[in-house]
């Protein structure tokens, strides 16, 4: 496949490489110098990709997105901190029968870790004397807080219990942890998902894009994961 790489920080750079080792090709990189282009022009560098990779920025989603739609080129999305423009986003997927998929945690074990949260949840709730809560830590660059992994995990859990807020920790290097927890009068119950690096990340973003190839529509990662990875 020829990718296009959006995005050339810590993420883009390891897409990139992940990407080689899997024998595809990297057709165009766009990277911060490119920040002021116009959706349309960013639209002519990424025509004649099979698919695109963005790991940049939240407020640069909707150009990138709206670039992916015009050159006709589906688009993996990994960018956080967007969840609140997503039916403006949903909306020009459709609109202009684009192929989308995105992932607050393209990892395959936090995609995992999400159904088990589910289900504790589902079971938690029906003993209201446990308290659930989530919790999350990153390294000290990680521009938006809560992540969007810990926003998901709340999510799922929400359809069976109440949770507050979310408590959020940036400290030094930290790749990622995700914590969700049941505390009861008696005892507490801890669920963790710790990365110990990025590749689990890129490796996803990388599935998500041979998916998404030819593809059309607006797809969460979470949702198609059992067809990626059959589980
Ligand atoms: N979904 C997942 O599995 C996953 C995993 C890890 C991270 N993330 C998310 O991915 C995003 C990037 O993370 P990261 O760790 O790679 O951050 P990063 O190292 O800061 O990389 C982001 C890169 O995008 C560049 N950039 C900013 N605005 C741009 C624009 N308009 N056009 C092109 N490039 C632009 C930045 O350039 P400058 O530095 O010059 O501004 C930087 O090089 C964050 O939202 C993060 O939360 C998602």
């Amino acid at each position: 496949m020829k990718i296009a790489l959006i995005g050339y920080g810590a993420m883009g750079r390891l897409v990139g490489s992940v990407a080689i080792e899997r024998g595809h090709e990297i057709a165009v990189v766009v990277d911060d110098a490119d920040s002021a282009l116009s959706s349309a022009e960013l639209a002519l560098k990424l025509k004649g990709a099979n698919a695109a990779i963005d790991f940049t920025i939240a407020s640069a989603v909707r150009r990138n997105v709206e670039a992916c739609v015009m050159a006709g080129v589906p688009l993996v999305e990994g960018t956080t901190g967007w969840n609140d423009h997503r039916s403006e986003i949903e909306n020009v997927v459709s609109s202009g029968n684009g192929g989308f998929v995105f992932g607050a945690n393209f990892s395959i074990g936090v995609n995992l870790f999400y159904k088990v949260a589910e289900y504790a949840a589902e079971i938690f709730a029906k003993f209201p004397e446990y308290d659930a809560f989530v919790e999350e830590q990153h390294h000290s660059r990680k521009k938006d807080a809560p992540s969007g992994t810990a926003l998901k995990l709340k999510n799922v859990i929400s359809k069976h219990v109440e949770v507050g807020d979310i408590s959020a920790t940036r400290a030094g290097n930290i790749p990622g942890t995700h914590r969700v927890g049941f505390d009861g009068p008696a005892d507490q119950i801890l669920l963790e998902h710790t990365a110990r690096s990025r590749d689990g990340f890129a490796l996803g973003a990388i599935l998500a894009a041979e998916w998404i190839e030819g593809r059309k529509g607006f797809h969460e990662f979470t949702d198609v994961i059992g067809e990626i990875v059959g589980v």
